[in-house]
Order: structure tokens, then sequence, then C-alpha cells
């Protein structure tokens, strides 16, 4: 009998302080920064973010996310034998956030077995890493290494704006997404599709890196706005078909497109292409900003508890980002 994995329960967390547009607009005015809730809006359709506390890290959002996604799974963090946690914005340059989110998770329970000797390790693919590590964990599910997996998605991308960039530290927030991944006889995950190109590198990117104790480049993101814009339309497109033509199922089966929450634009260009109508779109980039590995777990944790989604719905998941890489997943609830 063929082996799938099941989404079994979703979870997520923002972080409580929010910052509408008008509350950026003033803080970034002490600086002499100049921008707009109106530029905002209608550039990128974000009207507020949610940024963590100092001392708030990707494990602290995570921890927080899987304790959901567990709860609504009914199981416990001894029934996990595989964690994977997707991140650009990890808690320390190793461990990885995996392990740290692993030990907050079997300090929990009383009995910690299971989680605490099950794998555990980070997916760097900056916005398509929650794709990225979906499609790894389906792949260990369905090849028998792992039965119950934890994968999430958190980020505290607040860290690495520069709010002197106005082009950039206005489109990005903190958060966390995770999902309980469990094999099962019925689908489940239908199909995955995951690619990267390397040569996009310099258009996406956080330069620095630590070096003998000191951080050498520049530790903040720099973009190309019109590049990344360019690209990810047309790698969203040339995704979701694929991911689509694995499943055996065309755009007319989808009954929610949950795209990473990077910019409305985008996201409208990406379902236009589909031919699928907005109303069938589930957006939270107007509330979470980009929260990059994050904002598909986000957004679907809150079309989950919303009770938009419903059983036997067919998803189409899709993500882009930096390296360039790029992704998508088709999921049957
Ligand atoms: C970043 C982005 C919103 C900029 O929009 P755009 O329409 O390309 O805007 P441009 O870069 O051409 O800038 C237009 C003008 O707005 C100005 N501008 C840029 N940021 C601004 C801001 N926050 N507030 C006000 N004005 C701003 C620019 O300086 C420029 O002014 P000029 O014409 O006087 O030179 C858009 O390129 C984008 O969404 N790109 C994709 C980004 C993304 O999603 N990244 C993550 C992918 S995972």
């Amino acid at each position: 009998m063929k082996l799938y994995s099941r989404i079994t329960g979703t979870g997520s967390c923002l972080p409580p302080q929010r910052l509408s547009n008008e509350d950026l607009v003033k803080q970034l005015a002490l600086t002499g920064v100049e921008t707009s809730h109106d530029w905002i809006v209608e550039r990128t359709g974000i009207r507020a973010r949610h940024f963590a506390a100092d001392g708030v890290y990707s494990s602290d959002l995570a921890f927080e996310a899987s304790k959901n996604a567990l709860t609504m799974a009914g199981i416990g963090p001894k029934d996990i034998d595989l964690i994977i946690v997707a991140t650009s914005t990890p808690d320390m340059v190793f461990p990885s956030t995996a392990c740290i989110l692993q030990n907050k998770l079997a300090l929990t329970s009383e009995d910690a077995k299971g989680i605490a000797g099950a794998p555990a390790f980070d997916i760097q693919a900056v916005c398509s890493g929650f794709i990225y590590a979906l499609s790894v964990a389906d792949a260990m599910i369905v090849s028998g290494a792992a039965k119950r997996a934890l994968v999430v998605g958190a980020e505290v991308f607040s860290r690495i704006l520069d709010f002197q960039d106005r082009t950039t530290c206005v489109l990005f927030g903190d958060g966390a997404g995770a999902v309980v991944l469990e094999a099962s006889d019925h689908p489940g995950i239908l199909s995955t599709d995951i690619h990267a190109d390397g040569k996009h590198v310099g258009i996406l990117c956080v330069p620095g890196h630590v070096n003998q104790g000191k951080i050498l480049g520049d530790p903040v993101l720099k973009m190309n706005g019109q590049a990344v814009f360019k690209l990810a339309v047309g790698v969203l497109d040339e995704t979701a078909n694929a991911a689509l033509k694995k499943a055996n199922l065309t755009a007319a089966d989808i009954d929610w497109l949950i795209p990473h929450q990077a910019n409305i634009r985008i996201i409208q260009s990406a379902a236009k292409k589909l031919k699928l109508p907005m109303e069938k779109v589930i957006l939270t980039v107007a509330d979470h900003g980009n929260t990059s590995a994050a904002s598909i777990p986000l957004a679907l944790d809150v079309a989950m508890r919303s009770g938009k989604i419903l059983p036997g719905q067919h998803l189409l998941l899709e993500g882009v980002g930096g390296g360039f890489t790029w992704g998508a997943v088709v999921v049957r609830v």
C-alpha cells in the first residue's frame, strides 16, 4: 500500500507588538526616512506587521506555533520523530534552531523520549524555506524514515532589516507557523516541486558573515526589488503548474491557493496566470507583511482556524525567495 504524509495539525504565532504602516512611518521619520501608508499599501498591500521584542528569538516563536500545531493534531512532543525548521534568522550560527526548539518542547513533556532523540535540522531557503521543509519531511515520511514530523517556518526578519533603507524595511515582519505531518494510507501531500538557481544570489541577500569574532560584510537585507518581482512571477507559475501536473490535477481543481505572502501584486499575478479568482486565495500579507519562511504556514493556520479550509479540499502552496529558490506543494486536506 502506498504511504503518504498528511497534515494533521497547524499552528502559528505572531509576536504581540503590531506596527501599522502609520506607526512605522512615524518611527522611520524620527531618523529622516520618508515613506507613507499610501505608498506601502499601493505597492505591496501591506498595512501592518509584527515585530518580536528584544530577547525573543525564532525558536521562541517556533515553540509557540509548534505547541498549537501539536494540540490541533492531538499529540504531544513524545510522538514527534522528526523536526525541521525553515529559517534565515536562526537563534545562533549553530546549533540549529530545530535543536533549540527540540529542547524547549522536550522540557514541556514529562515523557520526552521520542522528541529528545528525533533528528532535528534547519533548512535555509529563505522565503521558500517552508516549501522546502515540507518537501523534505514528506519524502522522509514516504520513505519510512519518519512517522510524525514537526515542520516549522520561523523568522525574526526585523533583526536583519536596514531601517535606513525604505525600499526594504517596510516589507517584512516576524512570526512562525508550524504543521504536524503524519504518515497515512490516504493522501495527504499529493506532490512537491522545488528548485533553485544560484546565479541570482545577489538580488536578495544578507551578505554579512562572522569571521574571527567580527561581522564582515553588511549584515542587513539587500534587495533589487524589481528584479525579484520579475523573477518571482515567472518561477511561481512554472512551479505551480509542475506541482499540479505531478498531482494529476489542474488549477481548476484547487480550492485554495496559499502563496508566500510577499506582495499583493506578486500574488495577484500568480493567481491570474493560474486563472484562479482572488476569492480562492488565502491572504495575510496585509496584516503580517512578508514573514519569509513563516508566511505560508502562518497563512495556512489562519485559514484552517477560520474554517475556510474544509476536509477533502485541495490546496496549492507556493513560495519563492532568496537564492533564488522556489517551489510548490499540492495538498489534499
Ligand atoms: C520593493 C517594491 C515594492 C518596490 O516597488 P516598485 O514599484 O518596484 O518601486 P521602485 O523600486 O521602482 O521605486 C519607485 C519609487 O518609489 C520610491 N520608494 C521606494 N520605497 C519607498 C517607500 N518605502 N516609500 C516611499 N517611496 C519609496 C523609490 O525611491 C522610487 O522613487 P523614484 O521614482 O523617485 O526613484 C517592488 O519592487 C517589489 O515588491 N518587489 C518584490 C519584493 C519582494 O517581494 N521581495 C521578497 C521576495 S521573497
